[in-house]
């Protein structure tokens, strides 16, 4: 099938989040991987799979504002009909994201509103809440906030530490992000001009299905 839906995936790290989206991939094509990170794990493994990457180390620039600002100015030439932010570890710029308003979005480990920023499976175990899980999300202008789209959740055991939680939250990620995208680049998922969410009945479906939260309809 020719998917005209082009992505562009902003990562700073390991990746895994990436490799989902590409494996999952049914109705968009990620065209381009680009890091604030050249050495991040997941650009090889985006070369390995064909796409092309786009990444210039801290040290070329004058500031990180400077190395943001380039980062977005090569993403705005690529004409990306989204921007995927996953595992990318940079604040953007509030000019950024309302030019990229309900055309970006983000994953975030947790159960936004609950623990946005960093470290959040050892702060859901210190606050000692039942569940925890991850929150998939369009860009606002705070740190982990704009509106949410889809959640998934998960209980907290007894016996849980930080390492366990991530490897459980992380498995739901790797559900949820590509059924998000893919729901998205079809038209079953989007956000109208008055900021409201809308979904499908076959997207409504699919998330009872899936034991995925939707944001408000
Ligand atoms: C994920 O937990 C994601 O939710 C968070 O950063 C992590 C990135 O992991 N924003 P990976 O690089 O996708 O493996």
């Amino acid at each position: 099938m020719q998917n005209d839906f082009n992505v562009i995936v902003f990562i700073s790290g390991r990746g895994s989040n990436l490799k989902s989206l590409v494996e999952s991939a049914q109705h968009y094509k990620i065209t381009h991987v680009l890091s604030n990170k050249p050495e991040a794990p997941g650009l090889s493994y985006a070369r390995d799979c064909g796409i092309s990457t786009c990444s210039r180390p801290r040290s070329d620039f004058s500031s990180v504002k400077e190395q943001k600002s380039w980062l977005f100015e090569q993403a705005a030439t690529f004409r990306p009909n989204l921007i995927v932010l996953a595992g990318y570890m940079q604040i953007v710029e509030p000019e950024v994201v309302d030019s990229y308003e309900g055309k970006m979005i983000n994953i975030h480990p947790s159960l936004l509103p609950a623990f946005p920023g960093l470290d959040t499976h050892k702060r859901a175990l210190e606050a000692k809440v039942p569940e925890h899980g991850c929150s998939v999300h369009f860009v606002g202008h705070e740190v982990d906030g704009g509106p949410i789209i889809a959640q998934s959740k998960c209980q907290i055991d007894p016996q849980d530490n930080a390492h366990i939680l991530a490897s459980r939250v992380l498995e739901l990620e790797h559900r949820l992000f590509p059924w998000v995208l893919n729901h998205i680049a079809t038209g079953d998922i989007f956000i109208d001009s008055e900021n409201t969410l809308v979904y499908s009945d076959t997207a409504q479906k699919e998330a009872t299905l899936n034991d995925f939260i939707l944001g408000t309809t």
